[in-house]
């Protein structure tokens, strides 16, 4: 025992010693170091002589960065990701891939964490890919870093991101905001979503809540809304978008793409078929559409959008005040619209309401946006639970009128209404009707009880 204590003293200091050599190692050889290296290897395989390749290889070692003032923050990334502006590169293993489709999101104005995430300071990979426990950014899984295209575009569709459209979609219509704040807006039931893609929630955490909320909050009063796989990743990508986070107005300007999706909402919206068809489908006032970017220049289509009194003097078509980039859309989903496209159109299109039906029909769409519909339910039937209120769930409108008079209604909505505790001697429930005078103007409201009047049943008489 006694001769055993200095060998095993020894045989410690050998490692503290191995360890120590092994620290200096590594702060003068730096992975990233490494792998620039490597990368120079890689590209001098490409040089015809040895004077080309021997140039390469003399290339100094160094951390690339980004300054990036306007989207507050610095990224290295490019430190060992070096090949991802070189075409050339396209069949090179990681990290030197060639970065496809970045244009026009070049890494001097954008860097890379914007989009992925991720440590943007760090020079070594776990840290710099942020899988370290007091980074809340890790990088963004593979299949979601498209969710970060709705931090800047905001409006209207990006092309190739389908998701986030749909999960905006869904926002509004589902009655999220009767729970939840967004940029200012909506209940206080549920956290405030304004930043959720900021928070530390991951992509398959959100996707399982909204698969099933009491799977992975228990207890949880956000009621199960039966989503798709799809709408559940949709509503992801949405979410993930929400950072909140500051850019200077160079990144902001481009909120809306003008692509031929929202190109063909505008179309939609605008009522272009009422007086024009594409490909024989649709209204015959003014010419039909179909190929009418080829005949037409962009400008030429341009010019007729500002003002097609100066192209066709006496023109019957109204000057529409569209911005430029709502001008390209409609350019763009001309330049491919289809008589199927305008067979779509005009399907989508309801016929000619009376003023007394476009109120209630405002009075439903306000019923959805402001959130009502989410604990009331998107068909008004109800059902969302509510422990300990008398009768256990928020209840249905479709019968309101046997209850209440319209002034009544009028009332709750705008005052609120505490539900009636089922046992007095257990906590309150989570859901109550909130008041929304403060959110909403007294026409609105008058409106709500309109349409919730028009989807009564009526009354047999006696
Ligand atoms: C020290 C070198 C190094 C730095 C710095 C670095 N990476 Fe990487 N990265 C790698 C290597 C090596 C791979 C190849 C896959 C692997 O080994 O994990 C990789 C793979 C990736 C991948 C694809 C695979 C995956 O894990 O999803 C992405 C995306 C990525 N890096 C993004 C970034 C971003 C964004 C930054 C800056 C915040 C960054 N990297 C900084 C070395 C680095
Ligand atoms: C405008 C947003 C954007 C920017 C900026 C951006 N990327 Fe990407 N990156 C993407 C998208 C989108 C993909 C494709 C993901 C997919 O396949 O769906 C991708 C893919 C990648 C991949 C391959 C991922 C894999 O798992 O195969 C790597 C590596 C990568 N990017 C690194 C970088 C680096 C390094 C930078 C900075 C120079 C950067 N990216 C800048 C959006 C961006
Ligand atoms: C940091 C903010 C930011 C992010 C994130 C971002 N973009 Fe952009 N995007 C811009 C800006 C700014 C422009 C205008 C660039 C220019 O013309 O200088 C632009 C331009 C575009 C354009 C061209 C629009 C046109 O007018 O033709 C497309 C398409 C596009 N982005 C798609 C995407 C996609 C897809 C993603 C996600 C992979 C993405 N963007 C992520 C800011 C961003
Ligand atoms: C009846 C009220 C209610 C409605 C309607 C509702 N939520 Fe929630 N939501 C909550 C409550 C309460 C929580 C907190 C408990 C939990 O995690 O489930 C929550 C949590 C969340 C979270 C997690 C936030 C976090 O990081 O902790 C997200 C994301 C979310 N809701 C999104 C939505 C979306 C999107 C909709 C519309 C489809 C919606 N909610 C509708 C009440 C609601
Ligand atoms: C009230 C009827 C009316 C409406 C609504 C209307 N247009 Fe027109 N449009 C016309 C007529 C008529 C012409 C033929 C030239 C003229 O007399 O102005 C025309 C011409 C055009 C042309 C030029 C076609 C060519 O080959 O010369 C384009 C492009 C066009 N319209 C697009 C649109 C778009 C896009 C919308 C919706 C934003 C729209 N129009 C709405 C009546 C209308
Ligand atoms: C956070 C969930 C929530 C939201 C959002 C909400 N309500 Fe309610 N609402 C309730 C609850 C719970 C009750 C039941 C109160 C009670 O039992 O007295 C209720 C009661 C009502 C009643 C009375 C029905 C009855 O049978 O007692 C009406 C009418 C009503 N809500 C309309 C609306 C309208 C219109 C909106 C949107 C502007 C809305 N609610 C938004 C939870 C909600």
């Amino acid at each position: 025992m006694d001769r055993k204590l200095p060998q095993f003293f020894f045989a410690l200091s050998l490692i503290a010693l191995a360890l120590l050599l092994a620290a200096i190692w590594q702060s003068s050889h730096p992975s990233w170091k490494l792998y620039q290296r490597e990368y120079y290897k890689l590209e001098s395989q490409g040089e015809p002589n040895a004077a080309a390749k021997a140039a390469i290889m003399d290339t100094s070692l160094e951390i690339h960065q980004e300054l990036l003032p306007g989207l507050q923050r610095v990224d290295r990334c490019t430190t060992c990701h070096l090949g991802v502006e070189d075409p050339t590169m396209k069949d090179a293993p990681e990290p030197y891939r060639y970065h496809p489709n970045l244009a026009p999101h070049s890494p001097a104005r954008f860097g890379c964490t914007v989009c992925h995430g991720g440590q943007g300071l760090a020079t070594d990979k776990e840290n710099a890919h942020g899988n370290v426990a007091f980074w809340e950014e890790p990088l963004l899984p593979k299949d979601y870093v498209r969710a970060s295209c709705g931090r800047c575009h905001k409006e209207g569709d990006i092309p190739g991101v389908p998701e986030l459209t749909e999960g905006r979609r869904l926002f509004e219509t589902q009655g999220c905001h009767g729970c939840h704040k967004l940029n200012g807006t909506g209940g206080s039931i549920g956290p405030d979503l304004t930043a959720e893609g900021a928070s530390q929630r991951s992509p398959e955490w959100l996707e399982s809540h909204f698969l099933n909320p009491n799977a992975v909050s228990p207890n949880s009063p956000m009621p199960n809304f039966h989503f798709t796989k799809e709408q559940a990743r949709a509503l992801t990508f949405y979410m993930l978008s929400l950072t909140n986070e500051h850019m200077a107005t160079y990144y902001a300007s481009a909120s809306l793409i003008p692509s031929s999706g929202y190109g063909r909402q505008l179309f939609t919206e605008k009522n272009c078929i009422a007086c024009h068809s594409i490909g024989g489908v649709g209204a015959k006032e003014g010419p039909d559409l179909l190929g009418v970017a080829k005949e037409h220049s962009s400008e030429w289509l341009d010019e007729q959008l500002v003002n097609p009194q100066q192209v066709y003097p006496g023109s019957i078509m109204p000057a529409y005040d569209l911005d430029a980039n709502a001008r390209k859309a409609l350019i763009a989903f001309m330049s491919n619209a289809t008589a199927e496209d305008a067979q779509a159109i005009l399907a989508q299109r309801g016929k000619p309401l009376t003023p007394e039906e476009a109120a209630i029909e405002a009075g439903k769409q306000d019923f959805h946006r402001f959130g009502c519909a989410g604990c009331h339910g998107v068909n008004l039937q109800g059902g969302v639970p509510n422990p300990n209120a008398q009768g256990g769930e928020v209840p249905s409108l479709l019968h309101v009128s046997d209850d209440y008079t319209k002034d009544e209604v009028i009332g709750i909505i705008s005052d609120g209404k505490q539900p009636p505790l089922a046992d007095p001697h257990k906590p309150p429930p989570p859901l109550y009707m909130p008041t929304w005078k403060t959110v909403l103007s007294q026409e609105d409201i008058q409106r709500i009880a309109d349409y919730l009047w028009s989807i009564q049943p009526k009354k047999e008489a006696w």
